[in-house]
């Protein structure tokens, strides 16, 4: 795409501002960054360039003409995709299916060419992620990153001119991010333009050529890289539009732990092929990193902690006795609440309201099903909306009408009602933005002051090496190595995932 200009796009959600006014536009193959804070108006703006939805107000400029967009079919037709921030896929379909759904190659012109869009899908996916994903798995097996690299696929299938990625990397570890960007830099020589949202700014810095910075759905700000620094210094005020700086990357002092005060005992615990006679012991108040490389069983970990799968061989100790459980509810019970890793699909009631979102965990809670007042749980969500600023601040909002960031604060809140004994985050800060990533941090850390254990899986390695009192890496279902507080650092845990100097 030569020339892409939207003037002055808005649009509003009943009583709610998404974009007012809104300015983007790019001439040339263009990496053309956009960032803003949770709810600032990204995902409606690519939704309208994908004709999802129809704008207010304002107008496109493409390739020198002015064209509507009010269907995805006109977008298909200027050749725009996008890989959607909460996925598009269907979680019954193959990842094949998925891929070319609605765009199947025919042999002929009646008969469905399988082979010939099985063999695209895995040209395009063995681009991305060679060899990782079976083009016959069912969407519903693959973890959030591979889904999300599906979704990726998906778009590029459509041979787009102009490519929209809405926070694609969130799910993604640095190895994956790194081979996106290689692609992407590729398909740009090839002539396709890129739209790229992301809340991490080292991604912006590295791979876009401008960028823009959209705040409570304005254009705040535009900056041409190749005539300005890459600077995150001057990208964070225009986010946040206040004081905030941006993130302090200090890694937090060490912690002198009682050791005897063990929480958690796993001895020999397995779970199918994913975890292997895994065996540690975690303290309270402890905030323990899981590392390695992606798929080793650090979610199937995540998910034996927190009493979602029943441990099939070895013991679960909790507070000195066994824990056994088929389900996250005997957790809650005890106090062990899970940040699930798929927001999507493990961690909301979509159709439901931010209050309901948030009280449903205590109906499990066998003394207080009877006596929960509603004037109580509107002030219990009006404490949480206000504690992790979730926009808009209203109880009664419905989640599916958030933005991805806020839902997964409404995710993370919902424990801070209660007094946790453990919290296991499972990329907790997955699409939050910089200014609540850093908030969400200073709650986990004084929990964890307060004699809260907590137990962290995160996408991004800053997070581990600036929170962790210890990191386990895992490797093949079994933790391979321990690394202490003093040691953890960015190339202690490549190495160590990398399993370098390892024999074998
Ligand atoms: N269908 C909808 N109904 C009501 N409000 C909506 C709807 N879709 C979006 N909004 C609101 O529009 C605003 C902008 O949301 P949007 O999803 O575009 O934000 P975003 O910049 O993508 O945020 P994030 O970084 O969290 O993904 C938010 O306040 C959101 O709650
Ligand atoms: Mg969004």
């Amino acid at each position: 795409m030569n020339l892409f200009e939207a003037n002055n796009i808005s649009k509003r959600f009943g009583g709610v501002v998404a974009l007012i006014d809104a300015e983007f536009g790019f001439s040339g193959c263009k990496i053309c960054g956009l960032v803003g804070a949770n709810g600032s108006g990204k995902t409606t703006f690519a939704r309208i360039c994908a004709g999802l939805i129809n704008k207010d107000s304002g107008n496109f400029y493409i390739d020198g003409e002015t064209k509507d967009i009010n269907s995805p079919f006109d977008a298909e037709k200027l050749g725009i995709a996008l890989a959607h921030q909460n996925l598009s896929l269907i979680p019954d379909l193959t990842v094949w299916e998925n891929i070319c759904l609605g765009h199947e190659l025919r042999k002929g012109k009646i008969f469905p060419g399988n082979k010939n869009s099985m063999d695209l899908s895995i040209e395009i996916l063995n681009d991305l992620v060679p060899g990782e994903i079976s083009i016959n798995s069912k969407i519903s097996t693959l973890n959030p990153a591979q889904k999300q690299i599906v979704e990726i696929a998906k778009a590029l299938y459509r041979k787009p001119k102009l490519l929209i990625l809405d926070e694609s990397t969130a799910a993604l570890e640095y190895f994956h991010v790194e081979k996106l960007f290689e692609k992407i830099k590729q398909l740009k020589e090839d002539g396709m333009s890129i739209i790229f949202i992301s809340h991490r700014l080292w991604e912006i810095i590295k791979i876009c050529d401008l960028l823009y910075v959209f705040r409570n759905g304005k254009t705040v700000g535009k900056i041409d890289f190749e005539k300005e620094p890459r600077d995150e210094n001057l990208i964070v005020p225009l986010i946040t539009g206040g004081d905030f700086c941006g993130i302090n990357y200090i890694k937090k002092e060490k912690k002198n732990l009682i050791e005897k005060n063990v929480i958690i005992r796993f001895d020999e615990v397995s779970y199918r092929n994913k975890l292997n006679k895994v065996s540690f012991e975690i303290k309270k108040g402890e905030i323990v990193g899981i590392g390695g490389l992606h798929g080793q069983g650090q979610e199937e970990l995540i998910m034996a902690l927190s009493g979602a799968v029943p441990v099939e061989s070895g013991k679960y100790y909790f507070e000195g006795k066994e824990f056994r459980s088929r389900h996250t509810l005997n957790a809650i019970r005890k106090g062990i609440y899970l940040v699930p890793g798929d927001r999507q699909k493990d961690g909301l009631f979509n159709n439901h309201s931010i209050l309901r979102n948030i009280i449903y965990p205590r109906f499990t809670l066998k003394k207080e099903r009877l006596f929960l007042k509603l004037k109580n749980l509107y002030k219990i969500t009006g404490d949480i909306i206000k504690k992790i600023s979730i926009n808009p601040p209203e109880s009664e909002m419905t989640v599916k009408n958030l933005s991805g960031g806020n839902q997964q604060k409404v995710v993370f809140g919902r424990w801070l009602q209660f007094q946790p004994k453990v919290i296991l985050l499972n990329d907790p800060t997955k699409g939050v933005d910089i200014e609540t990533k850093d908030s969400l941090y200073r709650i986990v850390n004084e929990l964890s002051l307060k004699g809260t254990t907590v137990i962290l899986y995160s996408s991004s390695n800053e997070e581990i090496i600036c929170n962790c009192d210890r990191v386990f890496i895992m490797f093949e279902g079994k933790i391979v190595e321990e690394i202490e507080h003093e040691d953890i650092c960015e190339d202690k845990l490549i190495k160590s995932s990398l399993r370098v100097g390892e024999k074998g």
